[in-house]
């Protein structure tokens, strides 16, 4: 049986906003699917959980749309937030509220982040250098220019950091760069900004990146690619014209929109406060409930978001928060993108669908189950496979769960055609330790709920599903009409097994949990339900509770994208993963005299392994990230895997080459080289730097 909290637990889970310039699309759904699951299960353990989320409405994204549109930022934000919310809502993604940055409690809150910078000293200003478009006449975010990457010269290339490489650089570095709003080349022009010196919060970050709020991965990301040396001073405005809100001692100057962001979970918060208050006393106040929230060791606060945003979550944010005295967040849910049949999204190939479109096509709980079925608590990508969607949901959902009920709720549901007996037996039947099997795996599901790990939940479920189809086959209900109490109990052991399971589901399918409520005459609206067996009591009629997929409906669903030519809002694209077709080779170990003047172009330098995954389909290779310290970092394919799990390879020091040509392999782009030795396969060793070696120290 699974316990509900001892204490219950205060929790606030936020959501990332999503911008107001395009609509959700299945790459968004993925978290707020996650997040909504996770909600679900704290509110069915009896925790107080809310869960708020907004859009984010500023920045120069939608500035240029209201200006193309000819329309008013305001009139854009207040349709998108409709359009939103309509699908969360299809979704059955529940939000306790859905806000927005634009709003005057966002401003206030800013406002008071900000005061309390400045009041820190960590203000300065500086000039510094843009990409101006003269034609649109406004400077050029990051993402509105367009170059080769400085690092790697692959075209097409953001002004933030490269698809092909990853590598990060300031947009002035691109080269050959064009703007995207008007396809001319951009001039480079002088600005004031007003800088964070984020570097004074660094022992604080230091302490706080370890204090179990993230995953080890993200740990050692951020430990090896940022926390090694000082924090760059964080670039906090923007000039006019700029759609946001103006800094209140800085005039023509405008918070950049990844400061009041995130400042928008609390500013929707307290929105959710307002709507709480009952007025009578100034005790109830919803400032003092915010604060409650907000400046309180109390409550837990969990963000979840992908991993595109890391960075503005784990180092910023808490910075914001520490500075001001507001409560920081316990944990930060990180998770990876998606791919649609193992790559990018894509308009052209159809995959690039939205929440709107997915809807007319299929029923949104198969997405639900299929993205719990392959959700954990790492930063891994996931994969949408169709072939794999349609056997999963057919088999799992529909197979393993709802045969459960169709198959047995007939013989005894009131006024229904094939029913020999009504109800459920008087007494829960002997059936051979199924009730109390599942009822036992409760804890265990419960956990992985918990820690994020809904792969594993589904499987322990779906594990319980499989024992008791087993039952109803061989218990075979419908060769048993003659004899009713037989038949009675067989249903009565079948539709009880069925309920445990619609619990144990209830936070990924909210829809069948309702349809099985209204089946058998009771609520569940908690976990320990699942303990104990119902009897005694009325079935109701059995409708449909779910359908299998349709085979054509996927492919109608890509077909009716590909003529979908709405913007993609920008967020939680899924990576590139472009791979060439060019063979790998294993490197060959070759002996030969070379003359110091050959060996000293070589570039030796001290790495620190931030990333390490397995190549599944090469079978010598692992890829590495390897930090060289700074925003160094590079992609490595190593031929270690027989020798080395991946895992315990994450945070350690090696020797790397630094200054090798980049190779296309097959898997990828290999910028470098790990320095080993041994004769190969498991007879490979790492070289590995005394203590007090720091990365990109270069070796004498
Ligand atoms: O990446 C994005 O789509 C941002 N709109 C997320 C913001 S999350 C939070 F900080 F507000
Ligand atoms: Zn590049």
């Amino acid at each position: 049986m699974v316990q509900c909290p001892a204490m219950t637990r205060k929790i606030l889970v936020t959501s990332a906003l999503p911008y107001a310039n395009g609509h959700i699309h299945l790459g968004h759904l993925v978290e707020y699917i996650q997040t909504d699951i996770w909600v679900r299960f704290q509110k069915l353990i009896g925790n107080d959980c809310l869960f708020i989320c907004a859009d984010d409405t500023h920045g120069t994204a939608i500035m240029i749309r209201a200006k193309t549109e000819g329309k008013k930022e305001e009139d854009i934000i207040a349709s998108m937030h409709s359009a939103h919310l309509a699908d969360f809502t299809n979704f059955d993604i529940q939000f306790d509220h859905y806000g927005s940055t634009n709003c005057p409690e966002n401003k206030a809150l800013c406002g008071e982040i900000w005061t309390a910078i400045r009041k820190a000293g960590l203000v300065e200003e500086k000039e510094i250098e843009q990409l101006y478009d003269t034609e649109a006449k406004t400077f050029l975010a990051d993402r509105f220019v367009k170059g080769i990457c400085p690092k790697c010269r692959k075209s097409g290339q953001y002004g933030d950091n490269c698809e092909s490489c990853g590598a990060h650089y300031e947009p002035t570095e691109l080269i050959e760069p064009v703007s995207t709003l008007t396809g001319t080349v951009p001039v480079i022009q002088k600005a004031k900004h007003l800088f964070v010196n984020i570097d004074a919060e660094h022992a604080f970050l230091d302490q706080w990146v370890h204090s179990g709020a993230l995953q080890s991965e993200i740990e050692n990301y951020l430990a090896g690619q940022f926390l090694g040396e000082p924090l760059h001073p964080w670039d906090i405005s923007r000039p006019a014209p700029y759609f946001g809100f103006e800094i209140p001692d800085s005039p023509g100057n405008y918070w950049y929109v990844w400061f009041d962001a995130p400042t928008g979970y609390m500013a929707a918060t307290w929105e959710w406060c307002r709507k709480q208050a009952d007025g009578t006393s100034p005790l109830n106040s919803d400032r003092q409930r915010f604060d409650d929230w907000w400046r309180n060791p109390q409550p837990e606060i969990h963000h979840f978001i992908g991993k595109d945003i890391t960075y503005f979550h784990t180092l910023f944010w808490p910075a914001m928060l520490k500075v001001s005295g507001f409560t920081l967040p316990k944990k930060v849910h990180i998770h990876g993108f998606l791919t649609v049949n193992g790559e990018k999204m894509s308009k052209s190939r159809g995959t690039f669908i939205l929440a709107s479109t997915y809807l007319k096509h299929l029923d949104p709980a198969y997405l639900r189950y299929y993205y719990a079925s392959k959700l954990s608590n790492k930063v891994d990508d996931i994969d949408l496979s169709f072939e794999e969607f349609e056997s999963k949901v057919n088999a799992d959902l529909v197979g393993n769960v709802v045969n459960l009920a169709s198959r047995t709720a007939k013989f005894v549901a009131q006024g229904q055609g094939a029913a020999v007996c009504s109800g459920l037996a008087a007494h829960y039947p002997e059936d051979g330790g199924l009730f109390a099997q599942a009822a036992a795996a409760g804890k265990e599901i419960a956990d992985a709920y918990e820690t994020g790990d809904y792969s594993k939940a589904m499987r322990l479920i779906m594990e319980c599903g499989r024992r008791a189809s087993k039952f109803i086959e061989e218990s075979a209900p419908w060769a048993v009409k003659d004899n009713p109490v037989k038949l009675q109990n067989i249903c009565t052991i079948g539709l009880n097994l069925f309920r445990q399971m619609v619990i144990y589901l209830s936070p990924v399918l909210p829809k069948l949990k309702m349809q099985t409520e209204e089946l058998l005459n009771c609520k569940l609206d908690h976990w320990n339900d699942a303990a104990e067996p119902l009897s005694g009591t009325p079935v109701n009629t059995y409708k449909h509770l779910m359908t299998r997929i349709d085979k054509t409906a996927a492919e109608k669903m890509m077909t009716d994208s590909k003529q979908n030519e709405t913007g993609t809002g920008g967020m939680h694209l899924p990576s590139t993963g472009k791979d060439t077709d060019e063979c790998l080779k294993a490197e060959p170990l070759v002996e030969q005299k070379i003359s110091i003047d050959d060996f000293t172009k070589v570039d030796l330098r001290i790495a620190r392994i931030i990333e390490a995954s397995e190549v599944k389909e090469a079978k010598k290779l692992l890829r590495l990230k390897l930090s060289l310290g700074g925003d160094t970092v590079l992609n490595v394919f190593a031929g270690i895997k027989a020798a080395y799990e991946p895992e315990k390879l994450v945070g350690r020091l090696v020797v790397c080459v630094a200054n090798l040509e980049p190779r296309q392999m097959k898997f990828g782009l290999s910028e470098g080289m790990v320095v080993a030795a041994g004769s190969g396969g498991p007879e490979v060793f790492l070289l590995a730097p005394d203590d007090g070696a720091k990365p990109g120290m270069r070796l004498h």
